[in-house]
């Protein structure tokens, strides 16, 4: 059975919902975007965006970030430091870290974060011990940077998990490719910290995230692309496809 109810009087029902049980059916019937305030944020189409839609905005996505959750795993037991907990043995920790796409040119990595590691990081000693990475990226703070307003479902903005390994970049590509001044323009205080300096205050080398495979939450499902994106897609998107389009909170192209 189908029951609509205007917007307040189905808070109401949520509300009763939650405490008694009862109504249930009637409140999943209902569309969440029926309780949503009216928000300059949901697009005006109704449709969803494909896939391929969604990885064009996933790799925009990661182009305007600056940073990322990089989660890496601590090795079994018998392999750990001693300087560090028994108790967090194989588990995983993730830790904010600076990013950049400083490989765009090159067919085979313009998708691969790049990230400068330092050797004395966990991330890099877990991934130095074998382990695995992702990195986790949203939308959250570049829409308020942008907006200079909270969103009101920051769940409704898109966010990125890229799953993959660490791998270092050979010096011959960071020269060509120029990894340094595209890094540095992205992080100016990264210069502290550049490989090979002298005054380097923590030795370090470039390295980038190999995407495996990209986990997609575009926003709200009913309106949005939420899963996984194709790996031979997310690699083959060009620039000019994400240049093309605009993430929630930005300007139209026309605007700027
Ligand atoms: C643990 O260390 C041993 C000896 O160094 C090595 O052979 C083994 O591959 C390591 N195992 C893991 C899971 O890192
Ligand atoms: C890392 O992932 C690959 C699959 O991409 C898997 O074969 C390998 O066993 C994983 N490494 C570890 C240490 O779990």
């Amino acid at each position: 059975m189908k029951v609509r109810l205007p917007p307040a009087a189905l808070a109401v029902v949520q509300l009763l919902t939650l405490t008694s049980g009862v109504l249930a059916a009637p409140v999943l019937d209902q569309p969440l975007l029926s309780i949503l305030p009216v928000s300059e944020e949901l697009p005006k189409t109704l449709s969803i965006p494909s896939r391929y839609q969604s990885t064009v905005l996933a790799r925009r996505l990661l182009h305007l970030s600056t940073h990322g959750d990089l989660i890496t795993i601590f090795p079994p037991s018998q392999n750990l430091s001693t300087r560090i907990p028994s108790s967090v043995a194989s588990t995983p920790i993730g830790l904010p870290e600076y990013i950049a796409t400083c490989e765009e040119d090159d067919a085979l990595h313009a998708a691969d974060p790049t990230i400068l590691s330092l050797k004395i990081s966990t991330a890099t000693r877990n991934a130095e011990a074998g382990s695995n990475v992702s990195l986790a990226i949203s939308w959250w703070d570049e829409y308020i940077h942008l907006t200079g307003t909270r969103p009101w479902a920051p769940a409704n903005l898109p966010r990125l998990s890229l799953t993959g390994y660490l791998e270092e970049i050979p010096s011959s590509a960071v020269t060509q490719k120029g990894v340094e001044t595209c890094f540095v323009k992205k992080h100016k205080d990264s210069v502290l910290w550049l490989p090979g300096r002298k005054w380097a205050a923590h030795e370090g080398f470039w390295t980038r995230l190999v995407v495996q495979e990209a986990y997609w939450i575009g926003g709200f499902g009913d309106k949005n692309y939420i899963g996984w994106l194709d790996p031979e897609e997310w690699r083959a998107i060009k620039r000019e496809e994400w240049e093309g389009v605009r993430l929630p909170g930005e300007k139209k192209e026309d605007e700027e």
